[in-house]
């Protein structure tokens, strides 16, 4: 039902979307969001690995338990992780892993053709997928935007009608060519989600971290709405300040 209610939004309202780690966070986002995902992204985000590769899928499901948690209201999906959806068998045994632990509403996997026998086995067996497009942060070395040459545009609208026909509810297009995204959105039924990806798509999702300034990253997609590296080392150095100067715990705070 939650599904069906988020498709419906396609040429209704823009979708909403946020990339979220843990429960506190996720309990404020739900109050905004129509989605959010418990992204790999988190292995570069909290654990600086070079790469999403690295991530497990314990990490994954202990995050998503986190998130679970905070969500009442929104799409709760969940990345599969590098390596857990290699052929059908060991996708399906991997998913029903994440929806069991973490009650989450649908899981996300990277790629196209590639991947379309494994999308379409998961929904055969009941598993929502999201698919994603575009840039795969899973499989590619450099980050570079996609949809400059015809032969990779071809390829990313034709993965898209495949992944819609595998029975995915939703694609994430990451860093793509503004009339690319607009074009996919329009050739498909279901909603599309950029990220670095125009406006053409149906709705967007960022990296929480990264839009309210608590990472310290510098990407032409994101826009910063916040400082909160700043709000919390003003926070903290008040804090310091008032322990040192014994102006905390005062006789109001102890027992
Ligand atoms: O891992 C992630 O957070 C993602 C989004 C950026 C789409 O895949």
């Amino acid at each position: 039902m939650k599904i069906k209610k988020f498709i419906n939004k396609k040429n209704k309202t823009k979708i909403v979307a946020l990339s979220a780690y843990s429960k506190n966070i996720a309990s404020v986002l739900d109050n905004y969001c129509d989605l959010i995902l418990v992204g790999d992204s988190l292995g570069s985000v909290l654990y600086n690995y070079k790469s999403t590769r690295e991530v497990s899928l314990n990490t994954m499901i202990e995050h998503s338990k986190s998130v679970r948690m905070g969500v009442k209201k929104s799409l709760m999906v969940v990345d599969m992780p590098h390596n857990t959806y290699r052929d059908p068998k060991e996708a399906l045994i991997n998913a029903k892993k994440i929806i069991s632990k973490t009650k989450c509403d649908a899981v996300k996997l990277e790629g196209g053709q590639k991947i379309y026998k494994i999308v379409k086995n998961l929904i055969k067996y009941n598993i929502p997928v999201m698919g994603h497009l575009g840039l795969l942060p899973q499989s590619e070395k450099t980050f570079k935007f996609k949809g400059q040459k015809k032969s990779e545009r071809d390829k990313i609208l034709q993965d898209a009608k495949l992944l819609q026909d595998a029975g995915v509810f939703s694609i994430v297009l990451e860093c793509i060519e503004t009339s690319l995204a607009k074009l996919i959105t329009k050739e498909i039924k279901i909603p599309t989600i950029g990220i670095g990806a125009s406006n053409n798509c149906d709705g967007q999702i960022l990296v929480l971290d990264d839009l309210i300034g608590l990472n310290n990253i510098n990407v032409r997609f994101v826009k910063k709405y916040s400082n909160v590296r700043r709000e919390i080392s003003k926070a903290v150095a008040s804090y310091a300040y008032d322990v040192r100067k014994k102006k905390f715990p005062l006789k109001k705070h102890s027992y």
